[in-house]
């Protein structure tokens, strides 16, 4: 049997996190909008995507709805976006941290979307998949809600690119052997995975763009690895005793002496939908 959802990573199901973690984790997405590498992913989605005034846009699993409000400022007051989080949690972040601008956020599944069909112009899908049991449904689904013609956006993490350099390679690969399918999701090659999944769904005018993120330090990595995150609490590593700490001590020495090198590939992946 598949596990569900919630047994898989952090992103999985917030509302089931300890008050600790699910606070780091509402941080870390914060943090990660103002990184200059997610930034950079953004941006390309941006332009593989297109938003234009007056369009009616979805951002399917929205989290603190930092792109959403993004992308309301470019649809403007005649358009709107539909911010959809799995989570309640989230979604109250992102109602707190709420501007002016025409974005209804709502609580939902990604895969049983409670709107119409041909319903949006254009949809953003950023770094969720990779923790939904059933991406092709949740892709299906975003199909389904989007008008023909409209552009479908989606953003994922391939986890299986992740390469770090300055710290000594056996540790690194016993350290990322150990965090696999619990820090980061099972599904690890989901963002190389986006186009074929696009073809199968019957989408057109397919671009796919692969962003590989530098991190030259371990504050800089910290922010989108977890596993080099001291922040994140010890008991959340289920690694063996020791292991986190002599990881984490490499990495601090990596950073102390400017060696510190982490990449990891995040694609962009967009497809019109069939008139
Ligand atoms: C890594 S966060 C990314 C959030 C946001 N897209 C961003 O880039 O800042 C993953 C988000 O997907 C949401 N999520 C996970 N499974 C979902 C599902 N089945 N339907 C809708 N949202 C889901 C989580 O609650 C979380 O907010």
């Amino acid at each position: 049997m598949e596990p569900a959802q919630k047994d898989r990573t952090p992103f999985s199901d917030i509302d089931a996190l300890s008050t600790q973690m699910s606070e780091l984790v509402l941080d870390a997405l914060t943090e990660m909008s103002r990184h200059p590498e997610i930034r950079r992913v953004r941006r390309a989605a941006y332009e593989a995507l297109c938003p234009a005034a007056g369009q009616r846009l979805l951002d399917a699993g929205s989290g603190a709805g930092e792109v959403a409000r993004l992308l309301a400022a470019q649809v403007g007051g005649t358009g709107e976006v539909l911010a959809v989080d799995h989570s309640s949690a989230v979604t109250a972040a992102a109602v707190g941290r709420h501007d002016d601008s025409n974005v209804r956020y709502l609580t939902g599944d990604v895969r049983t979307l409670d709107l119409p069909d041909d319903y949006v112009d254009g949809v953003w899908c950023e770094r969720v998949l990779q923790h939904v049991e059933g991406a092709d449904r949740a892709i299906a689904e975003l199909v389904r809600v989007t008008r023909p013609g409209g552009r479908i956006c989606l953003i994922d993490t391939d986890w299986d690119s992740l390469a770090f350099d300055g710290m000594p390679a056996g540790l690194g690969k016993v350290v990322l052997a150990h965090v696999s399918g619990h820090f980061t999701p099972q599904q690890a090659d989901m963002g190389r995975t986006l186009r074929r999944r696009l073809v199968a769904a019957g989408l057109s005018g397919l671009t796919a763009i692969p962003v590989t993120c530098l991190f030259t330090s371990p504050a800089s990595a910290a922010v989108v690895l977890p596993m080099v995150n001291p922040r994140v609490p010890e008991e959340s590593w289920a690694t063996p005793p020791g292991l986190r700490d002599e990881w984490l001590a490499c990495v601090d020495a990596a950073g102390a002496s400017g060696t510190f090198l982490a990449v990891l590939t995040i694609w962009v992946v967009a497809g019109t939908v069939p008139v």
